[in-house]
């Protein structure tokens, strides 16, 4: 079999891609390890940045998330028992849209099912090959039997483990990381949210963050240790736990109920240079990881489809391999500054274990400008609104 771009992952950067180049008139089959059901099933990021909203819409994927997703103009940042609301609609002219992963997911399938689009779910032994050249392959396995598809380019879409960056090691990858010593613990709850905006609270029991998905169903996250278990942590100790790191009204304020998901997930700043090798491309979590803290993992997803979509276009229609030629330095650009704020916001709002009275005044005085300046909360605010692409 033969298609002009082979697309390795379907979650929703490969997703997001595929429906762009099927738009745009370009051939593509998305390749997949697991089943559209388990895709579906992963609760992950939900605040999404204008310029992915706008992506969406561009996709022809954007209605129900125009309908159901909620705009924020503002967050809480709570420490030292008080609430400061960042106005980001204020301070910047801009909103974020609380929308979760699931949906916009959900959406894209739909779109692609709809537009006739190739997925090829549960395959295995997925291998991208000769892309340091014109013409580039991927083998794959699916029921017990080989395939080869033969392609133009590879977008290696397949998130932190998968096979793309495994591909090119090796091949003058160079890569950056940063593991931070605990992780998030992350409930879903049918219960309404404890405010209307998300809550971000520093506090000496650990981080925590109040979110949610619509008006009656909550998404909540705690600091946890590295080697906590989720078997550990029953319903009741979630709540309690968070309850406790609030400031008193807002615990009190707060509906618990049965848990729907509970899940942990380490924290990693992760950067893979370049994201380009001949004709296979790394997009999103693929070629990068952020903390969850700044809501940028599935935004910088969104960034980078944007650029290699268009320099694909532009590859098709005018013959021309500028934008391709251009595609990593570009996505790194902006990768980068969401790495810089993702890490700061880490720092800022979590304990560390190794950070003493010191680390801890210094944490205090850091919330107190950010929250009494104007010139700090803005720069807070640009950068969790997204910055341009
Ligand atoms: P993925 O979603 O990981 O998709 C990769 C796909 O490739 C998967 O479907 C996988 O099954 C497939 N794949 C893997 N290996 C193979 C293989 N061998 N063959 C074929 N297919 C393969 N981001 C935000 O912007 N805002 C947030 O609020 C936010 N909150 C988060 C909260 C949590 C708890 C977590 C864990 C993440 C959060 N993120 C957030 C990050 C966001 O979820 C990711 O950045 C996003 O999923 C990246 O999309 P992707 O398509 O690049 O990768
Ligand atoms: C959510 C996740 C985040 O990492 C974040 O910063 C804000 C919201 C969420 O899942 O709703």
């Amino acid at each position: 079999m033969r298609t002009q771009v082979v697309i390795i992952g379907s979650g929703p950067a490969g997703l997001l891609l595929g429906q762009l180049l099927t738009n745009a008139g370009i051939d593509n089959v998305i390749l997949e390890r697991v089943s559209q059901d388990y895709v579906l099933g992963r609760i992950r990021a939900g605040v999404l940045e204008e310029g992915m909203a706008g992506l969406l819409d561009e996709a022809g994927a954007g209605e129900r998330m125009r309908r159901e997703g909620l705009p924020h103009d503002g967050f809480d940042l709570t420490f030292s028992g008080k609430h400061h609301r960042i106005d980001l609609h204020g301070l910047t002219g801009k909103h974020v849209i609380v929308y979760g992963q699931t949906e916009v997911t959900r959406d894209l399938m739909d779109r692609r099912a709809a537009a006739g689009g190739i997925s090829i779910y549960e395959v295995a032994d997925v291998h991208p090959h000769d892309f340091d050249g014109e013409r580039p392959y991927v083998t794959y396995s699916k029921d017990g039997v080989e395939h080869r598809l033969d392609c133009d380019f590879i977008a290696g879409c397949d998130g932190y483990h998968g096979p793309s960056r495994k591909a090119v090691e090796g091949k003058g990858l160079e890569t950056f990381e940063r593991v931070y010593p605990f992780g998030w613990l992350g409930i879903v709850a049918d219960v309404p949210p404890v405010s209307h905006e998300l809550i971000y609270s520093n506090h000496p029991r650990g981080f925590a963050l109040c979110s949610m998905r619509s008006a009656t169903r909550s998404r909540y996250y705690v600091q946890c240790a590295l080697d906590d278990r989720v078997e550990a942590w029953s319903d009741d100790r979630f709540w309690d736990e968070i309850r406790s790191r609030l400031p008193a009204e807002t615990a009190e304020a707060m509906t618990t109920g049965p848990s729907i998901e509970k899940s942990i997930a380490p924290l990693r700043s992760f950067v893979a240079e370049p994201l380009r090798f001949g004709r296979l491309f790394l997009v999103g979590d693929a070629g990068h990881i952020v903390p969850p803290t700044g809501a940028k993992g599935l935004n910088l997803a969104a960034s980078d489809v944007r650029y290699l979509f268009d320099a694909l276009q532009e590859y098709y229609a005018e013959q021309s391999a500028a934008g391709i030629d251009g595609y990593s330095a570009r996505a790194l650009a902006r990768v980068w500054k969401a790495e810089r704020f993702s890490w700061w916001m880490t720092n800022t709002l979590h304990r560390f274990p190794d950070m003493g009275a010191f680390g801890q005044r210094i944490q205090e005085a850091e919330l107190e400008y950010l929250t009494g300046s104007r010139a700090a909360s803005t720069s807070l605010a640009e950068n969790y609104v997204g910055l341009p692409y």
